[in-house]
């Protein structure tokens, strides 16, 4: 990290005309709305940036971004200091309940099980996946695969390393963790390489579905991802997952994610442990 005299300052405020600027940019590009709430959060992560940088305009630094297009380094870096990753192995109890029961009898048909977490962030949501799906199908004779996307570059890297901390690891149950993870050094635990292989991560940007290669889903998994954006853009992406759904498939939202949405080829389950949805056969 670059010092220099700037770097020991407090950091300037950012005026309202700034802010408005900067939560538009992030809108535009991510979905995602820093509410007034969080102006903290964008000014102090922003200013973080700037120091690194040696730069003490907000103007200027905004300037820069918005110029160069979401793809460049710069925008790479900056989103993911941007997002709230915050996650962690089965996180919804009640959810992955029903992922296991979906499983167990989607199983009966046989073949290949396809999955996808949306909104992966580093990893532990689509490991949680992987490793139900292991559990359950393990007797059944159908393969599986999982495919994890995120908008955020790093995130997606250290996913694919499947290293985490020993708080993380032995929070799940011993058997668990006996089975899915290998000891490291300094207290850290790597996903054992036969479930990694299991897991595809790619960056993509739910706003651009329309270019993912991803279609015929049996299940679906997007948690903790639509809280961040308006409510007509959470339907607009619920919208396109349906659309890549296989019939019979499964959509599994965080609970009180969105509360008015439906569309004509699923149906909603009726478990009020959980918000999911079923493809029709026929739809
Ligand atoms: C709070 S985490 C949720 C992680 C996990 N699904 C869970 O429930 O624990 C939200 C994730 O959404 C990602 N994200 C935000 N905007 C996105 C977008 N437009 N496209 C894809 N991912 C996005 C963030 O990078 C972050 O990793």
């Amino acid at each position: 990290m670059m010092t220099n005299k700037w770097s020991m300052q407090p950091l300037p405020e950012m005026d309202e005309s700034q802010f408005e600027q900067w939560q538009a940019l992030l809108e535009s590009r991510t979905g995602m709305r820093v509410t007034e709430q969080r102006k903290t959060f964008l000014q102090t992560s922003v200013g973080m940036r700037m120091r690194e940088l040696g730069l003490s305009d907000y103007q200027n630094y905004y300037n820069r971004v918005s110029q160069h297009p979401p793809g460049g380094m710069e925008w790479t870096l900056l989103v993911d200091r941007l997002t709230v990753q915050e996650t962690s192995f089965f996180r919804h109890q009640a959810s992955f309940d029903r992922v296991q029961r979906f499983l167990a009898e989607r199983s009966d048909k046989g073949g290949t099980i396809e999955i996808w977490s949306v909104g992966c962030s580093t990893g532990e949501e689509p490991y949680s996946l992987a490793m139900l799906a292991q559990e359950t199908l393990q007797d059944s004779g159908c393969y599986f695969g999982i495919s994890a996307t995120d908008i955020s570059a790093p995130a997606l890297a250290k996913a694919r390393q499947g290293i985490y901390s020993d708080r993380k690891v032995e929070a799940l149950p011993r058997e668990r963790a006996e089975q899915f993870f290998t000891p490291l050094e300094k207290g850290r635990y790597q996903v054992v390489s036969q479930l990694r292989d299991r897991v595809c991560f790619s960056q993509v940007n739910v706003l651009e579905l329309s270019k993912t290669p991803m279609h015929g889903m049996d299940l679906i998994y997007c948690q903790n991802l639509l809280i961040y954006f308006r409510r007509w853009r959470r339907k607009e992406i619920l919208n396109r997952l349906a659309e890549r759904l296989a019939p019979g498939g499964l959509l599994v939202v965080g609970l009180g994610e969105v509360v008015d949405w439906s569309h004509p080829d699923l149906e909603r389950d009726r478990d009020p442990a959980t918000l999911a949805f079923r493809k029709r056969v026929s739809g």
